[in-house]
């Protein structure tokens, strides 16, 4: 498939509906998006009251230069992309005029009906949860941004129904222990509510099926919790893998420990694609102190907890239990600016109006497309070359010996033949040179001469082929060698030196400190990344 050019169109017009599901108060972009969309070219339509649930009224949206239609007919068939936070509706679909775009949450693989529906419509669909997690696309990861709010905005509700404070307190009017949580499963919803616990003071213990989370929940002030179990739950691309039922049932009595301990369980386990695994069962309930609260993030996909009902909050032998399924919904002004951003990004990514183009070559457009052409085209179809990163949403449920025998396939499939014509050219330029240096330069400089360039170009072609997962190391390998080369260079500034041995020996000095002292602030900057 190749590639759409859309820039004969005059100004495309973005449209952003009123969302119609009744608990929906999320709106696709904010007046203050506003300007990023018209800076790439676009005209602005927005659907009136749009953005009441968010705080953003229709006089807002005007004074930022976007045109208030009416009703959703009007809007969906004047606009040539739309803007959305839910799926569209059965009865939003035949609004849809062929060949626009729509960029939305779609969840294809929840309902295959609507994506037939959506494809019939003619519209190109592009599922922002379906875009690639890779390093590029980051700030197109709408999922990231909705986890960390509800990672948040789930400690937020369960202090609202927790009757005490989380800090510890020592008042003359009496004596208030810390509360303890319990967060399961440390993926960005689970780093988010441990950080927003630990912020309000609570003892905080995390648990994750992956060993790479204990540090992060660690960096974070919280406790990481071990389980006694030979079995790793590292799957590929750094999700999880679906864990035995015995690491299950070793996870569970872990947490019947700890449930009688703790004041507070927010659960987030989750393999993506998959029915969440039950870890809280109803006897874990019942053991824990009257007012405990239990919230349930993983409620969309069943609930981590037995007695979870999605969407709603119920109350088990004096256990509030919250299975909120619209948790980044309940902050809506914050969903709505960040959801926007990842949707301009996503804008900013298909080229702008001038350059406007749905490219399947490109890996995170292809990725994220669902529908073009009247035809399905999800799931993508996988990468034929290996990339140099990696796309993480295509190991979705992937066993990690599936992935490995790929890999190796990969790495036995042949190298592009690349082109070697400048390389041959550099090497006759450099044997030419090196002849005529030898015919007419004395022997001893002809010899230092060709150690020099022999030692550049086996330096340049180590660092070079270094991969960057390796370049921490390297960077002390050049350290030690700027350490040989200021002592050779010490040595020629000696009083018995000739002027140009001195000359160059403060310059080898000053060229090799300067790698150390950067080697140094590099590896500096490295570390405050990980501290908070
Ligand atoms: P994620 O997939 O990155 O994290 C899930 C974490 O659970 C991973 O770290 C994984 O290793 C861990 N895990 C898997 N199985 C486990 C087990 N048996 N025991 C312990 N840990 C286990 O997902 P993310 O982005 O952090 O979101 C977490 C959950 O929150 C997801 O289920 C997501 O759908 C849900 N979510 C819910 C919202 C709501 O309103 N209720 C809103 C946004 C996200």
């Amino acid at each position: 498939m190749g590639t759409v050019p859309r820039s004969s169109l005059p100004q495309m017009k973005i449209g952003i509906p009123r969302e119609v599901h009744p608990e929906e108060r999320r709106v696709a972009v904010v007046p203050a998006t506003l300007q990023r969309l018209q800076g790439l070219g676009f005209e602005v339509l927005v659907q009136s009251g749009a953005g009441d649930g968010s705080n953003a009224k229709n006089a807002k949206y005007a004074e930022m230069g976007a045109t208030i239609v009416e009703d959703a007919n009007a809007l969906w068939s004047q606009s040539d992309i739309i803007l959305k936070v839910q799926p569209p509706t059965p009865a939003e679909i035949p609004l849809i005029r062929p060949g626009t775009v729509l960029i939305s949450f779609i969840n294809p693989a929840d309902d295959s009906e609507r994506v037939q529906a959506l494809a019939s419509s003619g519209a190109s669909v592009l599922a922002m949860d379906q875009v690639p997690r890779i390093s590029r696309a980051q700030k197109l990861d709408a999922l990231s941004a909705m986890a960390n709010i509800a990672g948040y905005k789930a400690v937020i509700e369960c202090a609202h129904h927790f009757g005490r404070f989380f800090a510890g307190q020592m008042t003359a009017a009496g004596k208030v222990p810390p509360a303890k949580m319990l967060v399961i499963g440390g993926g960005v919803a689970g780093l988010a509510a441990i950080t927003a616990a630990k912020s309000l003071g609570a003892i905080v213990r995390g648990f994750d099926t992956r060993l790479a989370v204990k540090e992060q929940v660690e960096s974070l002030g919280g406790e990481f919790l071990m389980l006694d179990f030979e079995e790793s739950g590292e799957g590929s691309g750094g999700y999880a893998k679906v864990m035995s039922d015995a690491f299950l049932e070793a996870e569970r009595k872990l947490f019947a420990e700890q449930a009688i301990d703790v004041d507070m369980i927010v659960t987030t386990a989750n393999i993506p694609g998959r029915e969440a695994p039950k870890l809280i069962t109803a006897g874990m309930v019942e053991s824990m102190r009257e007012g405990s609260v239990i919230v349930d993030l993983a409620a969309e996909r069943g609930g981590n907890c037995v007695l979870t009902e999605p969407g709603e909050i119920i109350e088990h032998h004096g256990v509030t239990i919250l299975g909120w399924t619209d948790l980044p919904g309940r902050m809506p002004a914050l969903s709505s600016k960040l959801y926007g951003n990842t949707l301009a990004a996503m804008v900013e990514e298909l080229g702008g109006n001038d350059a406007f183009n749905l490219d399947m070559d490109n890996e995170v457009i292809r990725g994220a497309m669902i529908s073009h052409d009247g035809e399905v085209v999800w799931p993508p179809p996988k990468p034929t070359a290996p990339t140099t990163e990696k796309d993480y949403s295509k190991d979705f449920g992937k066993r990690p010996n599936e992935e490995s025998a790929e890999n190796t396939a990969a790495a036995n499939e042949p190298s592009a033949p690349s082109s070697n014509i400048g390389m041959v050219a550099t090497l006759i330029g450099v044997t030419a040179l090196m002849l005529c240096i030898g015919l007419w330069a004395p022997a001893d400089f002809t010899m230092h001469f060709t150690v020099f360039v022999l030692a550049c170009f086996v330096g340049w072609q180590l660092v070079w082929n270094v991969t960057p997962a390796l370049h921490t190391p390297l960077m002390s390998i050049t350290n030690a060698v700027s350490g040989i080369i200021i002592l050779g260079g010490l040595l020629h500034l000696s009083v018995d030196s000739t002027t140009a041995a001195v000359v160059l020996g403060a310059l080898a000095v000053f060229f090799a400190t300067i790698n150390i002292v950067g080697g140094f602030l590099v590896t500096r900057r490295m570390l405050a990344m990980f501290r908070k």
